[in-house]
């Protein structure tokens, strides 16, 4: 996967990502990840990448020409056309859902906007997807970007070392993750539960499928409609349900 950020702030996502598990797939070169500066392709002398709304209205706008310069630099590069994400509240919200279709991608193009959004005419050419990362306001759309980068990151084979891991999260069935423990076996005066010490695996499987239900009850119930249940599990969620 190639993803490339078209950004007025580069060290911001650059730094981001590079370090932990993203900076280590870089290193293993199972991703690759580029930022272009839409600076770089500002059209006056004085490098100036913004300007006032026709209209009038408060607030600067990031012009047409720098960010499809910088999408054409990406196009050189790119092995095949790929879709473009603009980041902005304006998008579909992000989920688990999406992270696992965009993984599926060779390239992917995230476009930060700044100051108060985009010349509306560059977004008609250019944007193929709009995505927000949730109902509130943001300063760019560089925390938005890495956010997604990540969660469709370490989908990738070989990005997190245990690739089970990747499946059976939280979000995975619709269900939360169960709780987890580990050592010392006594903390605070809280023991591990019993079961966890049995060695029994199918018991122990059947009390982790019993906490994600009752745990998704308790914290996430709108999660469960989408949750596939045996009629027994429907009513042990019911039971753990707060209204
Ligand atoms: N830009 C500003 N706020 C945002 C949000 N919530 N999601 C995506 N991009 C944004």
């Amino acid at each position: 996967m190639n993803f490339h950020i078209l950004t007025l702030f580069p060290e911001m996502v650059m730094d981001g990502l590079s370090t932990s598990i993203i900076g280590r797939a870089m290193s293993k070169e199972l991703l690759t990840i580029e930022a272009v500066n839409i600076r770089d392709f500002a059209e006056n002398k004085h490098n100036r990448v913004d300007d006032y709304t026709y209209g009038g209205g408060a607030g600067m706008l990031m012009q047409a020409g720098p960010v499809y310069g910088a999408y054409q630099s990406v196009l050189e590069k790119a092995k095949s056309k790929p879709r473009v994400i603009y980041l902005s509240p304006q998008g579909q919200t992000f989920s688990q859902t999406m992270a696992e279709e965009f993984a599926k991608e060779e390239e992917l193009v995230f476009l930060c906007g700044h100051y108060e959004g985009i010349d509306e005419r560059v977004l008609e050419e250019i944007v193929t997807d709009y995505v927000s990362i949730g109902d509130y306001v943001l300063t760019g759309g560089e925390l938005p970007a890495m956010v997604m980068i990540d969660a469709i990151s370490r989908l990738i084979p070989g990005v997190l070392h245990n690739d089970v891991s990747a499946e059976f999260e939280s979000f995975q069935d619709n269900l939360l993750e169960y709780p987890q423990y580990t050592r010392p076996e006594e903390w605070h005066g809280k023991k591990v539960p019993e079961i966890l010490m049995s060695g029994h695996h199918a018991n122990i499987e059947k009390w982790r499928r019993e906490q994600s239900i009752i745990r998704t009850a308790e914290r996430r119930p709108d999660l469960l409609e989408k949750a596939e249940l045996t009629q027994k599990e429907k009513e042990l969620a019911k039971k753990h349900l707060s209204i």
